[in-house]
């Protein structure tokens, strides 16, 4: 059997990425998968600046795909063509229609969303990637060499239920097969990785906002088995009274209605108020030491778990309408820890009530390293949509692009 080489590139949104994954059979494995990442560009404005993301991925993307390509001849190029800012697929998908132009290559244009779905079926094969991440503006950089081998765990099998959680969208797929592909529903506002960052703006923590948020909440996790007595200063006892006495609880927005849409917006609103009302309360004119830390790190955790009780409910709901076999949690958001144990013992409690019926469900997650955003997972999708290739002619970008 032939192995046919498929050379993806990713420029949805800020990673300037290129990955070659080779397809031999039914085996899929992850060649090379370079990242550069833009954190460094849009730190400083706390969200995606488009303009500089283009301009980014302009410089970054020949030295990336020249990192992933080595000596490979790709047989099949994969791109992303949509949903994102339109000025950063321009750019992928610009270079892969003229790479397949001069190369006389076929080319499939990815659905990103797809791509994350597709994220977690690696679970299935022995993966061995030999992965370049970049971080900033130096090219190459940290260059390690990975075996992700998730052969023990279970495969993924149809209907399959997936949740996309990432920063520019939020919502439930059904895919009954690789071709039948049904939404359920998507966020009506933000999506819940863009409240992730625009909460950890307000709070005045890192961007991107996941991982600060998540770091945070994980301290107040910690401070919150203190005992007041023994809490420092006069402000962290009253602040950790005012956590025992639950004074904070935000909106889970939607769980009562029957749809699967999500809605952030209203929750990110609660922050806010919330936030200044305990910065008057508390904050005597100190925006930062300890006090602060300590109220800053209470709210990050309680909006953090608003957020996974949204996602986690919506998605039992839908599994008790649909039953699926499989169930995958994937987007950048999906890198979140306590997200994924929660939503795991969620399934796994699913199971054991389904077990009566003799269906048990499966869950599945990326590895970390395709959490956000990258190129294998695109060439991971375009290996099983291979019948979709076309000519360069056909492939445009769609900034709004729906599954
Ligand atoms: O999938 P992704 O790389 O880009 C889009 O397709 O939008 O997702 C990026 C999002 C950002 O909003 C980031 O804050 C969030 O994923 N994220 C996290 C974590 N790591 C990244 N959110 C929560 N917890 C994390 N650990
Ligand atoms: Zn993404």
């Amino acid at each position: 059997m032939k192995i046919i080489k498929i050379l993806a590139i990713e420029t949805s949104c800020d990673e300037t990425a290129a990955s070659i994954v080779e397809k031999n059979g039914s085996n899929i494995i992850i060649i090379s998968n370079v990242v550069a990442s833009q954190i460094n560009i849009h730190k400083k404005f706390g969200g995606v600046f488009p303009e500089h993301a283009s301009r980014a991925h302009t410089e970054k993307i020949i030295p990336v795909v020249e990192e992933a390509l080595g000596k490979t001849k790709p047989d099949v190029i994969a791109v992303t063509t949509g949903p994102g800012l339109i000025g950063s697929l321009l750019v992928g998908v610009n270079f892969a229609k003229t790479y397949a132009y001069t190369k006389n290559l076929p080319i499939i244009g990815i659905n990103h969303w797809l791509g994350h779905i597709y994220s977690c079926f690696p679970h299935e094969y022995v993966i061995h990637s030999d992965s370049v991440v970049i971080d900033g503006d130096s090219l190459p950089a940290n260059k390690h060499n990975q075996l992700l081998n998730h052969a023990a765990k279970p495969q993924i099998t149809f209907p399959l239920l997936a949740l996309i959680v990432s920063g520019g969208h939020t919502g439930l797929v059904l895919m009954k097969s690789h071709t039948d592909i049904e939404p359920l529903g998507e966020t009506l506002d933000d999506a819940a990785g863009e409240a992730f960052d625009k909460v950890a703006k307000l709070l005045g923590l890192d961007y991107p906002g996941g991982p600060a948020i998540s770091a945070a909440a994980n301290c107040h996790s910690e401070r919150r088995e203190e005992s007041p007595a023994n809490a420092g200063s006069r402000t962290s006892r009253e602040i950790l009274h005012y956590v025992r006495d639950d004074k904070i609880k935000f909106p889970r927005s939607m769980l009562d209605r029957k749809d699967y849409n999500f809605s952030f917006s209203g929750l990110k609103t609660a922050v806010l108020y919330k936030f200044r009302e305990i910065e008057s309360q508390f904050n005597h004119n100190q925006s930062r030491g300890e006090a602060a830390n300590h109220y800053k790190s209470l709210i990050a955790y309680e909006f953090q778990q608003a957020v996974i009780d949204i996602l986690v409910g919506k998605t039992l709901q839908a599994a008790k309408e649909f039953n699926p076999k499989s169930i995958c949690l994937c987007g950048g958001v999906s890198a979140n820890k306590e997200l994924r144990i929660q939503m795991e013992k969620a399934v796994m409690s699913l199971r054991a009530s389904a077990k009566q019926s003799d269906q048990e469900t499966t869950f599945h997650v990326p590895p970390f390293i395709l959490t956000t955003d990258n190129a294998a997972m695109i060439g991971i999708a375009a290996a099983y949509h291979l019948d979709e290739a076309n000519t360069w002619k056909n492939i445009n970008a769609d900034a709004n692009l729906r599954l």
